[in-house]
């Protein structure tokens, strides 16, 4: 027995270099909760790219994928347990080139087009205003409009607001009776562009900022649809367009929009999706969390001109992009999604959470198909990503009051000169009293012991799901969807009175306190 005992320790002693484990302390104060974490920070994206509208939400009603008047029951089925916010659609670059007249009435009738941002292909407009914001009707979420101001006029996106929302006798309503629907749509989210510095038209802030005030001026309150206009924003390192639209623009904006991917670069190769090593992935984790440091300094800029808060910070687009899957189509940006994905959503989600009282939507580019999905489908079939799993462990902190909260955890030089902290956090209160932690071991090796001290709060039961994989490279194929996939966490326990946790490597977890 003896033996036995000195053998196993001498084992230990040899492995814990390697597959040791680290310890992390958090106090969390659930009295001090004052900003609430809105629930369109668990926005969405669906632009026409790829096989993210055609194939992916929408296959038609005459499809042999079984549908739902054109759309996949499938996808729907899984959208629907996400409790989506919001809807981001056309675009994206598209969206400077859409003309909205040309996606309403007989499909017949409707003119091609070709999507010129995003691959050539031709886009046959049978997904259009009416298809997309029946689809938001189904899934339950509000629906945010990108309209074209790069090719467009004012003309166009003040009449597709009243097509929309108007529930008068107006010649717009009248044409949107003509084409079947009878009721106006309530839409509040409206983007007035997209990248205006970029595909939207490669404008100067100053420039943009006086076309802003031209078009919003014209888009109007139609019965009691009030209006939320979102002005087209930077680009990751940009402050100075954050700056002259603040400045030029200021509170005839609701929203200005941010954009920023975990990318390696902009030329040449972005990297693998899936074939990767452990300093990549510590290098993702760096360029993700880096987020946080430019989120700081656009609201700076904000707080300058608008210490009230009253414009929004919108982060419409975000996520990881890497090289196209081998064997798919240039342009259509279809790449595979594994645990590093899941990563990067569950710290920008961590790290979003503590920002809400100036950033009020988040848009994780893109909802099936594109770049860093939920979804991802080949013809009949689909796969829920990693990524899904993180938003539907997530979605309990929707609409939730915010926690502050003390971490101390080690941290990681990675390549490029950036720290890692290997925890990441957050909590939340809900309408209930019931506290939710969702945390990540971002450690490759090793095991995490996290103390919490939930400041005296009486704790009676403790629940909890995890999401983790033997290898950061894991993902779901559609030969073996279920390789990835969240399980019941048994790591949590409560000892006189405070909450231990045991999380294994590179896993994340969701906690429920009640
Ligand atoms: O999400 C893909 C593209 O990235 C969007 O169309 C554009 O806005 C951004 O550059």
């Amino acid at each position: 027995m003896k033996t036995l005992i000195y053998l196993v320790l001498a084992l230990a002693a040899i492995t814990l270099p390697v597959f040791g484990q680290r310890n992390a302390s958090m106090r969390i104060y659930p009295t001090q909760g004052s900003q609430q974490i809105s629930k369109h920070i668990y926005g969405h994206f669906a632009e026409h790219l790829g096989t993210c509208i055609y194939g992916g939400l929408w296959v038609g009603p005459d499809s042999d994928i079984p549908n739902t008047k054109g759309y996949r029951n499938d996808v729907l089925e899984a959208l629907k347990k996400l409790q989506i916010p919001n809807l981001r659609w056309p675009g994206g670059c598209f969206a400077d080139e859409y003309h909205w007249m040309d996606g309403i009435g007989p499909l017949s009738d409707r003119p091609k087009m070709v999507n010129n941002n995003w691959g050539g292909t031709i886009e046959d407009n049978s997904f259009g205003t009416h298809e997309f914001l029946n689809l938001c009707e189904l899934l339950g979420c509000e629906p945010y409009v990108s309209a074209n101001v790069g090719s467009g006029n004012v003309e166009e996106m003040a009449k597709w607001v009243e097509y929309i929302t108007s529930e008068g006798d107006s010649p717009m309503a009248r044409l949107r009776r003509q084409n079947g629907r009878e009721k106006a749509w309530k839409v509040k989210f409206w983007g007035v562009g997209n990248e205006s510095w970029g595909c939207g038209g490669s404008m100067r802030p100053e420039y943009y900022a006086d076309l802003y005030r031209r078009y919003a001026t014209y888009c109007r309150n139609y019965d009691g649809n009030r209006l939320f206009k979102i002005a087209s924003g930077a680009s990751d390192y940009d402050y100075n367009w954050t700056e002259v639209l603040m400045k030029n623009v200021g509170n005839r904006m609701d929203g200005l929009s941010l954009h920023y991917y975990t990318v390696t670069g902009w030329s040449g190769s972005k990297g693998s999706a899936t074939d990767f090593n452990a300093d990549d992935y510590y290098w993702t984790m760096g360029k993700c969390l880096e987020i946080e440091d430019v989120i700081q300094k656009h609201i700076a800029i904000m707080d300058k001109y608008d210490p009230d808060k009253k414009v929004g910070l919108m982060l419409d687009e975000w996520g990881t992009w890497w090289d196209e899957e081998p064997g798919t189509i240039n342009g259509h940006l279809f790449q595979q999604n594994t645990m590093r994905d899941a990563f990067v959503a569950a710290l920008s989600l961590n790290l979003f959470h503590k920002y809400t009282n100036r950033l009020k939507m988040t848009n994780i580019a893109q909802i099936v198909n594109v770049l860093q999905s939920m979804i991802l489908t080949n013809g009949n079939k689909m796969v829920l990503t990693p990524t899904y799993h993180i938003f539907e462990m997530f979605k309990v902190h929707q609409d939730a009051t915010y926690l502050p909260m003390d971490l101390i955890c080690d941290k990681l030089k990675v390549r490029d000169n950036r720290e890692v902290p290997l925890i990441s956090a957050s909590a939340s209160k809900n309408s209930n009293g019931n506290i939710h932690i969702t945390l990540a071991n971002v450690d490759n090796d090793k095991m995490n012991n996290i103390s919490i001290d939930l400041q005296n709060v009486s704790i009676k039961t403790v629940n909890g799901r995890i999401l983790t994989s033997p290898s950061i490279n894991d993902h779901n194929t559609f030969e073996n969807p279920n390789k990835v996939k969240p399980e019941n966490f048994n790591g949590a326990k409560i000892e006189k009175g405070k909450l231990k946790v045991v999380l294994p490597a590179k896993s994340i977890v969701v906690l429920e306190i009640k």
